[in-house]
């Protein structure tokens, strides 16, 4: 036929054409891009990593960075540069770029611009949307309101409950499950920060099954229809784990509306679900129906948050004091000074507990679970600091641009931080660079979890190290390895979401 004979030659020009139009045209926005940003030196690549090809594949040289580089490089791609801000620049799936900050003067006027000027770029957060709208990823008068709902939630009262609390479930945990046992071997640290491993009547998985496989298989469950979940064991493990946590967070939320004894209803949640009740809305706000709430419950406040930023910095800080039993030793006696008559911490002491709260910021400056923390420019605007040779310069940053602080650039950043890929939770105790530590981001914007983290993870501290002696487990399989190879092993982490340790098998040992 004339017409398939003439299109086959024809169709492969137009193809190559497009083709190669489509190239020019990437190749000219990329260009164009390096000429807004000054040609500020930095990261070239074909892929970007924000894409969901890009979360998938790992790091290659030109082709793609892979999300995990901040966590991975740390400081090393400012030091080469000799900038503490660089930029990453990609040209597909369009041209983009954005900005990464490791510097403590930047920083500090990106999070404490009060107005609009440098704005979370919330397309980054469909991710953390997909429960529905929640704190972290909303802007403006939404997130006035949302920040309103919360801040009776974090009062000082509540701090005092996350101590007791926290310290309830700890010496529970010593009197039932480790009772009796002189060693307690653990494969995975995280396991240990869930101890209820009961199925409760009507559900399949226990909350934290549900919650940990929903939290790992997020990409899973975000990247496969609903209807193709039945398809093979591990996307029916997901949708099943989806279904459970969807189902627990209702039940928690009946819970919280049926309680009406106001002692128990001092958590985040509670302070949603009331909020949310017909006599306590303002005139003209709509009430949510279960499903919304469960969104607004903010998935990642709610589950990642709360429980695995918390959980994974404490198994780091188990890590690291397995690692230098010498530090574990002074936080022991620190412990034991401070509580002289052998009795149980309550909140008072806290203040006093200064070594506790030392290694938990120390674990957290080099383990942030929150590697990243994604800003914008809302206006053309610069930034001056100076650069390794103490000369003053200038970033030309283009309205719109994405900006990134990078917080594992900050905390290894060798200006604020001395020797930083060393474990000392000295430089804590005196007088620190509190701009330079961006666990909790800062400013507006900051953590509004940050004290009943901070109580959670002295309280945890505090109460193991005083019963019980850390280390790592020792395997058959690793027996010929060195010192340096044993924590590179055991420290090895993975930034999905938060950052998480791969593997730390730990005993605790009952103090004698
Ligand atoms: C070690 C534990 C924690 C770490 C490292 C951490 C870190 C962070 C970071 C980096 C942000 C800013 C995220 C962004 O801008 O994209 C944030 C926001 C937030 N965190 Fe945490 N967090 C922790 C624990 C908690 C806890 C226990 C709670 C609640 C009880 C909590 C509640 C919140 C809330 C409500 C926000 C949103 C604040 C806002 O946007 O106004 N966090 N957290
Ligand atoms: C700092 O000075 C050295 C030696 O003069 C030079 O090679 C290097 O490029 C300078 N670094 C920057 C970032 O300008
Ligand atoms: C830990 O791992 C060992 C061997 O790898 C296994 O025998 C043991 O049952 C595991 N313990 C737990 C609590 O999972």
């Amino acid at each position: 036929m004339i017409v398939t004979g003439l299109s086959l030659e024809t169709l492969s020009i137009l193809v190559g054409s497009v083709v190669a139009l489509r190239a020019l045209q990437l190749f000219l926005d990329f260009r164009r891009l390096l000429a807004n940003i000054h040609h500020l030196p930095g990261h070239r690549t074909i892929l970007s990593s924000s894409t969901v090809l890009g979360r998938l594949l790992p790091p290659t040289p030109l082709l793609i960075l892979g999300h995990d580089h901040f966590w991975l490089l740390k400081h090393g791609p400012f030091a080469e540069r000799g900038l503490d801000i660089i930029s990453a620049v990609a040209c597909w799936p369009k041209a983009m770029g954005s900005m990464l900050i490791a510097d403590v003067n930047v920083i500090k006027d990106i999070v404490w611009s009060r107005g609009e000027r440098f704005p979370k770029p919330l397309g980054q957060y469909t991710v953390l949307t997909f429960f529905g709208e929640n704190i972290i990823a909303s802007e403006g008068n939404e997130w006035k309101r949302y920040r309103k709902v919360v801040a009776p939630g974090f009062s000082e009262k509540n701090k005092r409950l996350v101590w007791d609390a926290t310290t309830q479930i700890m010496l529970d945990l010593f009197d039932t499950m480790w009772a009796g046992q002189e060693e307690v071997v653990v494969n995975h640290s995280v396991d240990l920060t869930f101890p209820d491993d009961v199925i409760p009547l009507g559900h399949q998985l226990t909350f934290k099954d549900a919650l940990r496989t929903v939290t790992q298989d997020l990409t899973l469950t975000i990247l496969v229809p609903r209807w193709a979940m039945g398809l093979t064991k591990s996307f029916r493990r997901a949708r099943l784990a989806f279904d459970e946590l969807h189902r627990y967070l209702t039940e928690m939320i009946h819970e919280r509306q049926e309680s009406k004894d106001e002692e128990d209803n001092n958590d985040l949640l509670s302070s949603l679900v009331s909020a949310n009740d017909n006599e306590n809305l303002s005139k003209g706000e709509v009430r949510l129906s279960d499903s919304e709430l469960i969104g607004k419950l903010q998935f990642q406040t709610l589950a990642e948050h709360d429980y695995i930023t918390t959980a994974h910095a404490l198994s780091f800080a188990f890590a690291l004091l397995a690692l230098h039993p010498d530090k574990q030793e002074e936080m022991y006696q620190h412990i034991k000074h401070v509580l002289s008559d052998g009795r149980i911490p309550t909140y008072d002491d806290m203040p006093s507990l200064t070594y506790s709260s030392a290694v938990f910021n120390e674990a957290l400056r080099m383990f942030p679970p929150v590697c990243a923390v994604p800003k914008s420019s809302a206006e053309d605007t610069t930034f001056t600091l100076t650069d390794v040779n103490g000369t003053l310069k200038t970033v030309v940053v283009p309205k719109g641009l994405d900006l990134i602080l990078d917080v594992p650039g900050l905390h290894y950043n060798p200006k604020y931080w001395e020797d930083p890929f060393a474990f000392k939770p000295e430089r804590f105790l005196g007088d620190w660079n509190r701009d330079a530590f961006l666990a909790f981001s800062g400013g507006y914007r900051g953590c509004a979890g940050r004290k009943f983290a901070e109580t959670e993870g002295a309280a945890v501290l505090t109460i193991l190290i005083s019963q019980y002696i850390i280390s790592i487990k020792d395997e058959p399989q690793f027996a010929g390895e060195t010192y340096e190879q044993r924590k590179a092993r055991v420290l090895d982490a993975r930034s999905m979401l938060t950052l998480a340790p791969t593997r730390l098998p730990l005993v605790f040992r009952r103090r004698t």
